[in-house]
């Protein structure tokens, strides 16, 4: 199958990013080491569905680099970088299906063509593999998933989709929440919001909807800079937190008119409607952090609206009659349309968590359950004793 990607051209600009990366993943660069030693995938096909970027690139390298037979590697909506994308289709046993402005129907076809063959091996994030698995129920399973994210395991959850396979849930990790989640995901979404606004934090008044680990992250980030935030989340106890944390809380009709910079990330839907139209603040800048830009419900607000320009590259200005609001990157999440992504030592955590806990599945399937289970305990000690010495 051939890849579809936005330009293969940019192959040799993609390869050329990636020492980078390379050279600051230490945990990355063993466990690639050590599958390349033991041809952990020998044979097996491993469909993936990643954000396409340089970090992802050098894990998955190591797939290839274990003796994968092919790999199938599906992006994530919105956060593809076209670089990476060429330099990985460019390699051997890979197709790649990503390209930037790739709409959800894009993605559902991708998701379909890999579905075409047996897989022996899902690495998900946003449960779109197992979703589409569970929906167009092939005859094959795989032998095991990873899942990387919460809004992949919340689907799972939601559409009864509970596969007979075992799936490893990243997000499970304490070490994937406390350092990822909610120390990661807060720089890098400051940065998202820096490199594509140009805009002073100090002084603006972020709204940031949800408070679980990321958004704790988030908030924390955003007050760090100068920032007064407000936070509002669906549950008492997590708005307790916030408040007890030093951020302004109320209801969500009640931040949402004070709000110069309104962020999602609950990793739920249409958290943001065309309702919340008349109390935005006129200039209102909206973004969104979860995994899924349908926090914001898009489509319904841009219907509403009388005009849509772009305004700057990530920027669109959606006008009403007597408003206009700034929409980010089309509520892909900002720390990945707008930047970079998560730091490079967060994903090499993050990462290194994904290779052990496939080399789990490959080579002790029988150890675990059938279905959703956390991290096995002793893959967390071992990449938080990588981890620390890689910091030291
Ligand atoms: N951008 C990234 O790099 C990145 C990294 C990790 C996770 N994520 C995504 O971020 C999102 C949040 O992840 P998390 O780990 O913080 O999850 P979490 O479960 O820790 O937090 C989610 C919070 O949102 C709240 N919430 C749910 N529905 C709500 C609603 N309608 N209104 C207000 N609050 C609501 C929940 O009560 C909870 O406090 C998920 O989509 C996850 O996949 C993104």
């Amino acid at each position: 199958m051939n890849s579809i990607i936005d330009d293969c051209s940019l192959a040799s600009a993609g390869a050329a990013r990636m020492h980078w990366f390379r050279e600051r993943m230490p945990i990355v660069a063993g466990v690639n080491r050590m599958f390349n030693e033991q041809q952990t995938f020998k044979g097996k096909t491993v469909a993936v569905c990643m954000h396409i970027e340089p970090k992802t690139g050098y894990w998955i390298e190591g797939l290839l680099a274990g003796g994968a037979a092919h790999v199938y590697l599906v992006g994530c909506l919105g956060t593809t970088k076209k670089d990476t994308a060429a330099y990985l289709a460019s390699l051997d046993n890979i197709t790649v299906l990503g390209k930037e402005g790739d709409s959800y129907d894009d993605h559902k076809r991708y998701l379909r063509l890999v579905m075409a063959q047996p897989v022996d091996l899902f690495l998900d994030n946003g449960a779109s593999l197992i979703l589409a698995h569970h929906e167009l129920n092939p005859g094959w399973s795989p032998i095991g998933a990873n899942e990387e994210t919460r809004s992949g395991k919340l689907l799972i959850e939601k559409n009864q989709a509970e596969p007979a396979y075992p799936v490893i849930v990243i997000d499970d990790s304490p070490l994937k929440q406390i350092l990822e989640n909610a120390v990661g995901v807060g720089q890098s979404v400051v940065d998202g919001f820096m490199r594509t606004t140009s805009l002073l934090v100090g002084g603006k008044k972020v709204l940031v909807v949800g408070y679980g680990y990321c958004g704790s992250g988030v908030a924390k980030k955003f007050r760090g800079l100068g920032a007064t935030t407000m936070v509002y989340d669906i549950n008492p106890v997590h708005q307790l937190k916030a408040k007890s944390d030093g951020h302004l809380v109320g209801e969500l009709h009640e931040l949402i008119p004070d709000a110069d910079v309104i962020i999602t990330v609950t990793g739920t839907f249409n958290v943001i409607t065309e309702a919340h139209i008349p109390l935005f603040k006129d200039k209102v800048i909206l973004c969104n952090s979860g995994h899924y830009g349908f926090e914001i419900s898009v489509e319904e607000i841009k219907k509403a609206s009388r005009s849509i320009e772009q305004v700057k590259e990530g920027i669109e200005r959606i006008a009403f009659d007597a408003k206009s609001i700034y929409l980010l990157h089309n509520a892909s999440p900002l720390n990945l349309a707008g930047a970079d992504g998560n730091p490079i030592e967060i994903m090499d955590l993050g990462l290194g968590l994904q290779s052990y806990s496939a080399y789990r599945i490959v080579t002790g399937a029988e150890t675990l359950q059938p279905g959703m289970q956390p991290v096995p305990q002793d893959i967390d000690s071992r990449i938080s004793g990588l981890f620390l010495a890689s910091l030291n």
